[in-house]
């Protein structure tokens, strides 16, 4: 009645803002990420008949604000009669500051759980329950380019193409390591209520879909740096037109724009991407990491610097 599972977090290329149905939580449009290498989440969790109540613990610190969404997520995958969980996660980047912790946490959560209750659910199966708790979890469940469509009543996810076939790689600039204002999912519904721009980002999604998912196929740089970045500074215009308006960006987040529109006319195959935090991803081709590191360290307000490959979906480490 016990399983660990690890999965990485995904950075979203084309992304999701809005939700098409809140009680199941799923997505309002399609995306496609890039899932990571090098950062991850671990969850053990134990189903055990002598808990009064479920616990998480985080990096060894009793985490009581994330623990109801967690047992939620439990009650999906194990069923709302199942027994207390004792669940203990471990994150070695920051989480709730923008880096997809939610993603990788809820992706290997529903890989523990299910094997921990003993089902033998698929990948699709858990991809959408991890969907359920955050709709970026459902990408966390495969590796590379994922694309996540949209189905009726529930979503898709398949691999575009394996990340050792195209090896991007994936450096963050953390500018904050503070947790986010307003939570992505309040933020979507205010983008939704208010923002006038948010039945063109509805409709203008598919062509974007489309153009970044022939760029992947292709492996053409130039053209997938053109959309996706086009694409997530549509997303934030969405946000800043929001009542209240919505503003995840810093100073620094400018910085390292500046810094990255800098390297790419002097040469660099980089571009940008930023999620509901203030620190910028920049993805770029292997020759040019080093590069783009370094212009990133140097970078005013930038605090760290991680970098990563392209890795695999949520795996199960062991069971008992
Ligand atoms: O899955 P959530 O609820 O954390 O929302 C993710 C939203 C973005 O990261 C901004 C975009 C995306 O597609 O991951």
């Amino acid at each position: 009645m016990r399983a660990t599972a690890r999965a990485q977090p995904n950075i979203a290329l084309i992304k999701y803002w809005g939700k098409r149905d809140r009680v199941n939580n799923l997505p309002a449009v399609g995306s496609i990420s890039v899932t990571l290498a090098d950062l991850y989440t671990e969850m053990c969790v134990s189903l055990d008949e002598t808990l009064a109540s479920d616990r998480l613990v985080v990096n060894e610190l009793e985490n009581a604000a994330m623990l109801p969404r967690i047992s939620a997520c439990l009650d999906n995958v194990v069923g709302r009669s199942r027994r207390h969980a004792q669940i203990d996660s471990r994150c070695n980047f920051p989480v709730a500051a923008g880096l997809a912790s939610s993603a990788s946490s809820f992706a290997a959560t529903v890989v523990a759980a299910s094997a921990a209750s003993g089902s033998t659910s698929s990948t699709a199966e858990l991809a959408s329950l991890a969907g359920r708790s955050s709709g970026s979890a459902a990408r966390s469940l495969y590796g590379g380019f994922v694309e996540l469509r949209n189905t009726p009543g529930d979503v898709s996810v398949e691999t575009i193409l394996d990340g050792d076939q195209w090896p991007l790689k994936v450096i963050i600039a953390v500018t904050s390591e503070g947790p986010k204002p307003v939570s992505s999912g309040e933020a979507m519904e205010i983008s939704r209520k208010t923002s006038p721009f948010y039945s063109s980002w509805l409709e203008n999604q598919p062509d974007d879909l489309d153009v970044a998912r022939a760029a992947i196929r292709e492996q053409d740089f130039e053209k997938l740096a053109g959309v996706c970045e086009h694409n997530c500074l549509k997303m934030h215009s969405v946000m800043w037109a929001s009542r209240p308006a919505i503003v995840y960006w810093n100073s620094a987040t400018l910085n390292c724009m500046q810094t990255v529109r800098d390297l790419r006319s002097t040469g660099s195959a980089v571009f940008f991407t930023i999620d509901a935090g203030p620190q910028l991803k920049a993805i770029c081709l292997e020759s040019d990491e080093q590069r783009v590191r370094e212009a990133l360290s140097a970078t005013t307000g930038v605090v760290d610097v991680l970098s990563s490959g392209l890795g695999d979906g949520a795996r199960l480490l062991e069971s008992a």
